[in-house]
């Protein structure tokens, strides 16, 4: 790796545990407004507790301060809206825009077992190949087909092809031994949260993925959607970055909360 690469690499990364909390915010490329992300106000008070904000280039352009310290890693794939093909995706933001934007990674989705799954990995192979160029590090999302089972195998192997095409960061879910894939994969793994579940289970799935190796999150819903967003990516932070178990990190998302209906923070209030 030559210095822009490992230099991007360690605004996404903090040098001094190799871990990351990345706050996902990209899901209107093809969701629209969704709940927790219709007004973008209200995840400017989360920025400056993530590592990297993982945003498109029209949320990035129009909602985001650009005096944020916080990292950017730019989704740069898309195509189909949620009422169609998901896996018709194609590459859709120039290597010269994540560079003029300032982007410390760009990300894209490819579809192991879907539909569309050759394009999606022989693109994420062109991405590289224009990334590396340039120094940029490129995270590979492996968006899972509908069809399939989310479990070490599936994971393991989507991970696994991601790495093999030389994505630098894999991005996928948290599954039942989640070492295995971890161990599958010679690039830092973050984990999605997905769909909102509740505080503790969200909590507890992500401890569970910094113990079986992963090096952070890139989470989205399961902090914007919580009725304490500031509360969640606090506790989601303890636990990546100070090895906080749930059960600490639970205490720290209530009394964020807490402090928000009490009035004692305005800060709060706005999330
Ligand atoms: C959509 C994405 C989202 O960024 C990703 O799903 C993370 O968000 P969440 O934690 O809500 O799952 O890449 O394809």
């Amino acid at each position: 790796m030559d210095f822009g690469m490992k230099n991007r690499m360690s605004k996404i990364f903090n040098p001094k545990d190799g871990k990351t909390v990345m706050l996902a915010v990209d899901h209107g490329y093809f969701q629209g407004p969704t709940t927790g992300l219709r007004d973008m106000k209200n995840i400017i008070p989360l920025i400056p507790q993530a590592d990297c904000l993982f945003v498109t280039r029209g949320i990035l352009r129009n909602c985001i301060d650009p005096k944020i310290e916080t990292s950017v890693c730019l989704r740069v794939s898309g195509g189909p809206s949620i009422l169609g093909e998901l896996s018709n995706e194609d590459i859709t933001t120039s290597m010269e825009e994540a560079l003029r934007l300032n982007a410390s990674g760009v990300g894209m989705s490819m579809y192991v077992g879907a539909k569309n799954e050759d394009r999606t990995i022989t693109n994420l192979g062109r991405l590289i190949n224009e990334a590396e160029r340039f120094g940029m590090p490129v995270l590979a999302i492996t968006a899972v087909g509908k069809e399939m089972v989310r479990d070490a195998r599936y994971i393991g192997l989507a991970c696994r092809i991601a790495a093999e095409f030389g994505a630098h960061i894999v991005k996928t879910y948290y599954c039942d031994g989640f070492e295995d894939v971890v161990a599958g994969c010679p690039v830092p793994i973050v984990i999605a949260g997905g769909k909102k579940l509740p505080e503790m289970d969200a909590l507890k799935m992500t401890e569970n993925a910094i113990r079986a190796g992963a090096s952070g999150v890139d989470m989205g819903r399961n902090i914007f959607q919580s009725d304490s967003p500031i509360g969640m990516i606090k506790a989601v932070k303890a636990i990546v970055h100070k090895g906080a178990t749930a059960e600490e990190g639970y205490e720290i998302y209530q009394k964020n909360k807490k402090s928000a209906i009490s009035g004692i923070d305005p800060n709060m209030e706005k999330v």
